[in-house]
């Protein structure tokens, strides 16, 4: 079986974060790794903020408005319909307690859905609001994902979130048409878009979702704690902070982003990963791990030797590797692999089992290199047999 051809690297790669040179890091889906410029922006803001700490935290609300009007563009949102939040899953409690649930609501997630998005609809949910787990195979088809997601929905069903890159499935939703199927239906939505800004093209406002939160700090070089949260302008009004503070009266976003004495350097320094990722060309990086990531599973399949279902090329830089027939069965034992590869292997990776099938979670970024799945390639199948 020949492979798919490994792209040539993309300019300054490793160089342009700082990683442990002896260890390989396959995971960049799980929380990124933060550039050295980008760190270095933080820093600067930093030691600005502590010459005359009260006086910079006066130009709190300017500032991280401006930062928020330079990152927006990546995705395509509006700045006034966009804030700042520390993460998905806190951008996911936002729009769950905005909603204000009561008895007999539903909220509808999926089986591929993440797990604490899955824990905050239950905790923002008042006893008698029924969440509900659309069911779908491992590697389901477009129509098996939409039909899955519209077979839970009633007039009661309040919302959906939906994921637009599963996690650790790492699964392409086909997330404009379940916009679409919703929207007819009038049901809002709420797209986790964690691995979308940096990772895909996106276009927030022409996707029209009620709701849709991507983290920064996973594909698109931001310091960690920076996420976007996007509303469709009817919602606008409606939004509330986890936290009320002295901006509670500005309304969103300006109350979601103001969370008394935090610090928030990590979103004024955002802008240093979208020039970074604009300096070597959104294309170009999400061409290279894409194909990368093809390479990876192809090389890492053929040393396993086995058949993965979605074994073509894909859009996505994070891939699912199958391991062989009863290896990864139980989540139990992909505890005792992923540790393993970790300590012996000095690779980092996700490993899962679903319905008793184990699976690899591989990703690629600027930082790898084809030598990282062709090392683990030799190593994997000596480690999974001493572990059988
Ligand atoms: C699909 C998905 N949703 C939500 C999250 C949560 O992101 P965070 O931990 O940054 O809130 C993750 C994190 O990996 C994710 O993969």
């Amino acid at each position: 079986m020949s492979h798919p051809s490994a792209p040539a690297p993309v300019p300054g790669g490793a160089s342009l974060f700082g990683l442990a040179p002896d260890f390989t890091n396959l995971n960049h889906g799980a929380v990124g790794a933060v550039p050295l410029t980008v760190r270095n922006r933080r820093r600067l803001i930093t030691d600005e903020l502590e010459l005359d700490p009260r006086g910079f935290f006066k130009t709190r609300v300017e500032r991280v408005t401006a930062a928020r009007h330079a990152v927006v563009g990546l995705v395509g949102a509006d700045p006034e319909l966009s804030s700042f939040v520390t993460n998905v899953t806190t951008g996911t409690a936002i729009v769950l307690r905005s909603l204000d649930l009561t008895a007999g609501d539903e909220v509808v997630t999926t089986v591929h859905g993440y797990g604490a998005i899955g824990y905050n609809v239950d905790a923002y949910a008042p006893a008698g609001v029924i969440h509900k787990v659309a069911d779908m195979p491992l590697i389901p088809t477009d129509d098996e994902v939409v039909d899955g997601i519209l077979a839970q929905i009633t007039d009661r069903t309040r919302l959906v979130i939906c994921d637009h890159v599963t996690s650790a499935t790492a699964r392409l939703f086909p997330i404009a048409r379940i916009a679409a199927e919703l929207r007819s239906r009038g049901v809002p939505l709420l797209v986790d878009a964690a691995h979308v800004p940096g990772h895909l093209p996106a276009d927030v406002t022409a996707l029209g979702a009620d709701f849709w939160v991507g983290n920064l700090h996973k594909w698109a070089f931001a310091p960690r704690g920076t996420a976007l949260l996007a509303v469709t302008p009817e919602w606008k009004n409606r939004i509330r902070p986890l936290v009320v503070s002295w901006e509670h009266e500005a309304g969103y976003p300006v109350a979601v982003e103001y969370n008394g004495t935090d610090d928030w350097t990590n979103w004024l320094a955002a802008p240093a990963g979208i020039e970074l990722l604009t300096d070597l060309g959104p294309e170009r990086v999400q061409a290279h791990n894409r194909e990368l990531a093809h390479y990876g599973l192809s090389v890492l399949s053929k040393a396993l030797n086995v058949e993965t279902p979605d074994a073509g090329p894909s859009d996505l830089a994070m891939r699912l590797v199958f391991l062989p027939e009863g290896v990864g069965d139980t989540q139990e034992k992909c505890g005792v692999i992923e540790q393993a590869v970790r300590e012996r292997l000095r690779t980092e990776l996700t490993v899962n089992a679903f319905g008793g099938t184990g699976t690899m979670r591989i990703a690629a970024q600027i930082h790898n290199r084809p030598a990282d799945y062709e090392r683990l390639a030799d190593r994997l199948p000596a480690l999974l047999h001493s572990l059988a």
